[in-house]
């Protein structure tokens, strides 16, 4: 429970993602002495198997295909799909996501946390031109205050987006609280949602700093 009585998992825009296969991973990815080539294979599989949740309610039109032996009535994605990694953690996930999303197109955006106070830091955005348009997945292995989330999704609806979902590995309440509390709209997605921020404003037990685990800076 958290500072305000509420059980964030609860709220209807919160899906925790609990799978066995997804817990695994992600305990081998919150070892501190996983090495950073598989901790980039680990991210890129569980970004596979949060695709598969967070892309259940895509909507979807009827494709009409012929197959060797007769028509057939199938479906197509209504929309076109764009993965949006909130630099530079977010792009294993990004990567991940694009092996089961083979035609989404990528939207970059640039952000790091100030480390002094953790306020978002904005430094590049580079979006396709049909992303209003689009299904987009904002993605980044870290939810911890929701600066950055909050930035990025506020950065898509300047520019028109309206179909947005967020997808993360390691959350905590008051991430999920803040983002939830700004983008009302936006679905949330998680592997995992941790007790507490520490005085850094790092998760706990989280995993550490994503991005320089995963690039092993
Ligand atoms: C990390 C992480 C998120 C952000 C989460 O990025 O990948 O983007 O922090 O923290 P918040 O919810 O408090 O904003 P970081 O700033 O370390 O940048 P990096 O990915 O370039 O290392
Ligand atoms: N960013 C990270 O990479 N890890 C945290 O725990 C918080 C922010």
């Amino acid at each position: 429970m958290s500072d305000t009585g509420r059980d964030p998992s609860s709220s209807p825009d919160v899906t925790v993602v609990d799978h066995p296969l997804v817990r695994v991973k992600l305990t081998r990815l919150r070892d501190k002495t996983t090495p950073s080539g598989e901790f980039r294979r680990l991210v890129r599989e569980i970004a596979m198997l949060m695709a598969f949740e967070a892309t259940r309610t895509l909507a979807t039109v009827i494709d009409r295909v012929e197959t060797p032996m007769s028509g057939y009535e199938g479906k197509a994605l209504a929309q076109p799909v764009i993965i949006a990694p909130i630099l530079r953690a977010g792009l294993g996930l990004a990567e991940g996501m694009n092996s089961l999303l083979s035609d989404a197109s990528t939207g970059h955006i640039g952000i790091y946390r100030n480390e002094e106070t953790a306020e978002p830091q904005s430094y590049y955005l580079h979006l396709p031109p049909h992303v209003a348009e689009a299904d987009v997945l904002v993605v980044d292995p870290m939810l911890a205050t929701g600066g950055s989330a909050i930035s990025a999704i506020g950065k898509l609806k300047e520019h028109g987006v309206t179909r947005i979902r967020f997808v993360c590995l390691v959350s905590c309440k008051t991430g999920i609280e803040r983002l939830c509390a700004a983008h009302p709209d936006v679905p949330i997605f998680t592997a995992e949602i941790d007790p507490e921020l520490n005085s850094r404003s790092y998760i706990v037990p989280g995993l550490g700093d994503a991005g320089d685990r995963y690039f092993g800076t």
